[in-house]
């Protein structure tokens, strides 16, 4: 059949059409045999310049060719790209056996975790957990604590005050005035909270801060059992062989007052730049409490007596921990949260 040229044509087209790997190789095999400028497509523009009598073989033989080509293509196009299909699919297929990607897990915030413990501890003494506002009146946060207004001691805490009357409360010392006005002695009661200062940030203070009170109120109450419960306290979280000291200080609301310190975990007592060279670290304020206190809130200081005291938790968690700067509690790094999980 046909014409050596066309034959010539097809001849070529089938081959590259047997070589060809992929569907983007048969598109190009069609553009150049069928195409605008196909060759295919040229021998059929230009039978006007062949002489008469070889017009309708070529004419025939090509339009012949071009028929049989374009079935050729389609068939082999479909056929590829069915093949590509599935490699595609393949590809892209689920490998349901892979073990999953765990979702990161959270922890528990050092200082929830120190919480944790003390309230546990000092529920294992028969305390149990009271709270209180943390915006508070001038009177529970210092008068009904016996520190009138214009009177020095109100300078050992730089109060943020919302009006003439209400405050950040400085300590969590104003519960104990709302527990006690809420029930008749005994009292046993810790109150955890957050507490609010003027203070500027350094590695052993923050404005805000957590403290837990405590606080002890029955008939016959003595300093004796406020040093032997915070000694079997500091046992219970520092471990068997930490060290604490009691050292005089002077509260309004307790009389006699005393601060307890726990040796410093940095230099052991040397003396360095966390313990600001003192070798001990404060970790609370205490005392039995003052006699007008008991008055304020209706309790008889000849018939009951007390002990209170008002601890820090970003200092116990920094002794408990070996963390020498209080700031990395309140940056929210991952890196350092995580180490507690
Ligand atoms: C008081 O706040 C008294 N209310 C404690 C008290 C309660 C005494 C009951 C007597 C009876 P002081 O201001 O010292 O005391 O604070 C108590 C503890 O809070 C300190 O020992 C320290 O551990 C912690 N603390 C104080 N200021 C800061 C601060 N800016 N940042 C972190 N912790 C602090
Ligand atoms: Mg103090």
């Amino acid at each position: 059949m046909g014409h050596p040229r066309v034959d010539a044509i097809v001849q070529q087209a089938r081959e590259a059409v047997a070589a060809a790997q992929s569907s983007a190789e048969l598109e190009r095999v069609r553009v150049g045999v069928l195409g605008r400028q196909g060759e295919l497509t040229q021998l059929l523009r230009s039978l006007g310049t062949l002489p008469p009598e070889e017009r309708p073989l070529v004419g025939a033989a090509a339009n012949e060719a071009k028929r049989e080509l374009e079935a050729l293509l389609d068939a082999r196009l479909g056929a590829t790209l069915e093949t590509e299909r599935q490699h595609e699919r393949a590809r892209q297929r689920l490998d349901l056996t892979l073990p999953g990607r765990r979702p990161p897990r959270g922890s528990l915030h050092p200082l929830t975790r120190v919480h944790d413990e003390i309230v546990a501890i000092f529920a294992g003494l028969g305390f149990s957990v009271a709270e209180g506002p943390e915006i508070e009146t001038d009177y529970y946060n210092f008068e009904a604590l016996n520190i009138p207004r214009d009177h020095p001691a109100r300078d050992m805490q730089d109060t943020l005050y919302l009006t003439e009357s209400t405050l950040l409360r400085t300590h969590t010392s104003p519960v104990q005035i709302r527990a006690m006005l809420a029930q008749k002695p005994p009292v046993r009661i810790i109150v955890p909270g957050k507490v609010y200062r003027r203070d500027v940030a350094d590695a052993t203070h923050s404005p805000m801060f957590h403290q837990v009170e405590g606080l002890a109120v029955d008939r016959g109450i003595t300093m004796a059992d406020l040093k032997g419960t915070l000694a079997l306290f500091a046992r219970e979280m520092f471990g068997p062989r930490s060290q604490i000291r009691f050292r005089p200080s002077f509260f309004p609301f307790t009389e006699p007052s005393a601060e307890a310190d726990v040796l410093c975990f940095v230099c052991h007592g040397d003396g360095c730049r966390l313990c600001k060279q003192g070798g001990w670290l404060e970790i609370l304020g205490s005392g039995m409490v003052h006699p007008q206190v008991l008055r304020n809130v209706g309790y008889d200081p000849e018939e009951v007596t007390g002990w209170a005291f008002g601890m820090g938790i970003e200092r116990i968690a920094m002794l408990k921990y070996g963390i020498d700067d209080l700031r990395l509690f309140f940056e929210n790094d991952l890196r350092f949260l995580g180490q507690f999980a």
